[in-house]
């Protein structure tokens, strides 16, 4: 990848309006085991990673990297299936390019999903957490390095990371649906082990409710860019301190199919409503 990261996006993005999709409004970044939002999409184009200039290759076994466009209730949308991690070898600022090539194509708000552990002990395997902050705890910043001007901000404000309007409206929905959301802390870590029961003791002591591999640079970027974000945690495994968990990537999956439905629940009526 060229050292400019608005020149990569810039080549990615020719690339994919070369193909002529429809202009998305909301651009989908779906996290492990949270794939099946697509099967409620109208499918208009799907285009592996491997095809797009600059664009990282994702490679874990839950995540598949395709980029789908098309309409989900009736509104055009891109969404990420597959998005790439910190643990994968990827710098952050490589990690993140394809939020800004979603921008840049002309999404106007993002929804993030991901599977985390609980730490709170409010939350149980399969509930649904909304994010309303983030600790960043990556040893990266996928704002690090050369600054561009038409990136954005340098030092970026995270007083309101996430969009307080479409967490006012997820919450309605969820009120609506029947469905019990969370609010709480996400923590990033870097991964790919699970934490060790000090490790879950200490997230928890820094203030999160729930940790993960992931989410957090793609918020720093919708920062920087101005793109209002939701983020969304299945919650995978109760990751209490007190009592000892054995935690997998199998068993994740697994518990992030609970959660699945009422995520994407909440994902169509955000779109709707957009
Ligand atoms: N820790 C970190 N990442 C995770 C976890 C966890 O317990 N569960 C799902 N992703």
């Amino acid at each position: 990848m060229t050292e400019s990261i608005v020149q990569a996006t810039n080549e990615a993005v020719a690339y994919i309006k070369g193909l002529n999709p429809t202009t998305p409004e909301t651009g989908i970044i779906l996290g492990t085991g949270l794939g099946k939002l697509v099967d409620h999409v109208e499918i208009e184009m799907s285009i592996d990673y491997g095809d797009i200039p600059n664009f990282p290759i994702s490679t874990v076994e839950g995540h598949k990297g395709k980029l789908i466009f098309g309409k989900l209730s009736g509104k055009p949308v891109v969404i990420m299936q597959g998005r790439f991690h910190y643990y994968e070898g990827y710098s952050l600022r490589q990690a993140t390019l394809p939020v800004r090539v979603m921008h840049k194509l002309g999404v106007k708000q993002m929804l993030v999903s991901n599977a985390a552990g609980g730490v709170n002990t409010a939350m149980k395997v399969g509930d649904i957490m909304l994010l309303t902050d983030h600790i960043n705890l990556l040893p990266d910043n996928p704002l690090r390095g050369v600054h561009e001007p038409e990136l954005g901000a340098r030092f970026p404000d995270m007083s309101e990371a996430y969009d307080k309007k479409l967490i006012k409206r997820a919450v309605e929905i969820a009120n609506r649906e029947g469905i019990l959301l969370h609010q709480g802390v996400y923590a990033a870590v870097a991964g790919p082990n699970f934490e060790t029961q000090a490790e879950y003791r200490y997230v928890r002591a820094v203030g999160a409710d729930a940790v993960g591999m992931s989410t957090v640079p793609e918020v720093i970027v919708c920062a920087q860019i101005g793109l209002p974000v939701l983020g969304i945690s299945a919650i995978t495994d109760e990751a209490f301190p007190e009592e000892y968990v054995i935690v997998t990537h199998e068993y994740v999956i697994q518990a992030a199919a609970i959660a699945e439905p009422k995520m994407v629940t909440l994902f169509k009526n955000l779109v709707a409503e957009c």
